[in-house]
C-alpha cells in the first residue's frame, strides 16, 4: 500500500551548500529558502550551528535564520550537535532541531569528532531542552547502509542507534545513506531495522545519489509505507566529511517520480525548477536533476 501523500523536506539550503567551496552569500541562501517556499514545501532545513572551523559556508546560520520571512505553515530546521549549537540556535526559533548520530564509529569520529556513545550523552542535554522549549527533535543516522571509511554497515547498527536516540527521546529520525551506496533491499533491511524503534510516522529517508540509486531506494521505502524524505534541489550538496559523495537526491527528480505515481507533495513542480535554477545560476553550473533538465529544455 502506497502513501497517498509525501512530505518533503528540502535540505538543499543546509546539505546542499554545506560543502560549496566558495562562499554562498546568507541573501542568496534566503532566496533560495524562500523559493523553495514559494514553491510549496513545507520543511526546509535552513541551516548549521556547527563550529565554523568544521563547516565554513555555515557560519552565517544566525544571519539567514534571521533574514527568513516566515510563511505560516512552514516548518524551519537546523542542525545543532551539541548544547553550544542549540544555544546560539534557540534565539532564531527553529520549529526542528537535528542531532546528527551515524551508524558507524569511524564517521562519528570524522564527522562530530566523538563516538557514538559520547555523541548520544552531547545529544542527551539538547533534546531535553529543545523538547523544553517546544522543539522538535530529529535525529539523523548517517551511513546507514555503508560507510566511506568501514564499507558496508550491518542493519542491527542501525537499529542500535535508534534505540539509543529513542531512549533520549528524539522523535523522530532520519535513515540516512550519506554516501549513496545503498540499493533498495539494503535499504529496506534499514528501515526495517529502524521500523523496531520508530512508528512508520516517525521515520524518514535520506538519500544521497552517488550511485544513482536515490529514486529507488525512496521507491523501495515508498513500497514499505515510509512517506517521509529529505531531498535537495538541483540535487545540491554531498558532505565535506565524506569524500566524493554527491547531493542528496534531487527534490525535481522526488516530486517527478511521485506526481506521476499519482502520490500528492503539494509542490508546484515548475516553481521548484525555477528554485533549482536561480542556485545552479549563482554557482555556475547546471542544475544536477534530470526532471529539471528536462523541464527546462522543453
Ligand atoms: P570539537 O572540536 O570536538 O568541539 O567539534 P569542542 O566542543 O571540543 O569545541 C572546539 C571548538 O569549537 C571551541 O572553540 C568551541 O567553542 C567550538 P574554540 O574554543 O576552539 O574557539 N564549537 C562550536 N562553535 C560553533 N558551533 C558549535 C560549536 N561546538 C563547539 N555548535 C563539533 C565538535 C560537533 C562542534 C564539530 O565536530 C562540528 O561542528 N561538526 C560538524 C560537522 C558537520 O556539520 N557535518 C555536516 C553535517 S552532517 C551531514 O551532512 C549528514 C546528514 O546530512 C545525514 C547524512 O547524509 O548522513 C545530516
Ligand atoms: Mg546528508
Amino acid at each position: 500500500q502506497l502513501p497517498s501523500k509525501v512530505k518533503l523536506v528540502d535540505v538543499g539550503p543546509r546539505d546542499g551548500l554545506q560543502n560549496e567551496k566558495g562562499a554562498v552569500p546568507a541573501e542568496v541562501k534566503i532566496g533560495l529558502v524562500h523559493r523553495l517556499q514559494d514553491a510549496g514545501l513545507t520543511e526546509i532545513e535552513v541551516t548549521s550551528f556547527v563550529s565554523p572551523k568544521w563547516v565554513p559556508q555555515m557560519a552565517d546560520a544566525v544571519e539567514v535564520m534571521a533574514g527568513i520571512q516566515r510563511k505560516p505553515g512552514v516548518r524551519y530546521s537546523v542542525l545543532t550537535p551539541n548544547m553550544k549549537g542549540f544555544e546560539a540556535a534557540l534565539p532564531s526559533k527553529p520549529d526542528e532541531i537535528v542531532v546528527f548520530g551515524a551508524a558507524s564509529e569511524a564517521f562519528s569520529q570524522k564527522n562530530i569528532n566523538c563516538s557514538i556513545d559520547e555523541s548520544i550523552e552531547r545529544f542527551r542535554p539538547v533534546v531535553e531542552a529543545a523538547r523544553k522549549h517546544g522543539i522538535t527533535v530529529r535525529g539523523a543516522i548517517s551511513c546507514a547502509v555503508g560507510c566511506p571509511y568501514e564499507g558496508e554497515v550491518a542493519p542491527e547498527r542501525v537499529g542500535h542507534v535508534a534505540r539509543l536516540m529513542k531512549d533520549i527521546g528524539v522523535q523522530h529520525i532520519g535513515v540516512a545513506d550519506t554516501i549513496g551506496v545503498g540499493t533498495p533491499r539494503k535499504v529496506q533491511a534499514a528501515m526495517e531495522a529502524a521500523l523496531k524503534h520508530y512508528d512508520i510516522d516517525a521515520i524518514s529517508g535520506h538519500f544521497h545519489d552517488t550511485y544513482g540509486q536515490a529514486l529507488g531506494n525512496t521507491l523501495a521505502s515508498l513500497e514499505m509505507g515510509i512517506w517521509q524524505y529529505d531531498t535537495s534541489s538541483a540535487g545540491l550538496g554531498g558532505c565535506p566529511y565524506a569524500k566524493g559523495a554527491t547531493g542528496n537526491v534531487a527534490t525535481e527528480d522526488v516530486v517527478y517520480m511521485l506526481h506521476g505515481m499519482g502520490i500528492q507533495t503539494g509542490i508546484d513542480l515548475d516553481k521548484l525548477v525555477d528554485a533549482g535554477k536561480y542556485i545552479s545560476d549563482f554557482l555556475q553550473r547546471k542544475p544536477n536533476s534530470r526532471a529539471s533538465t528536462a523541464i527546462l529544455n522543453k
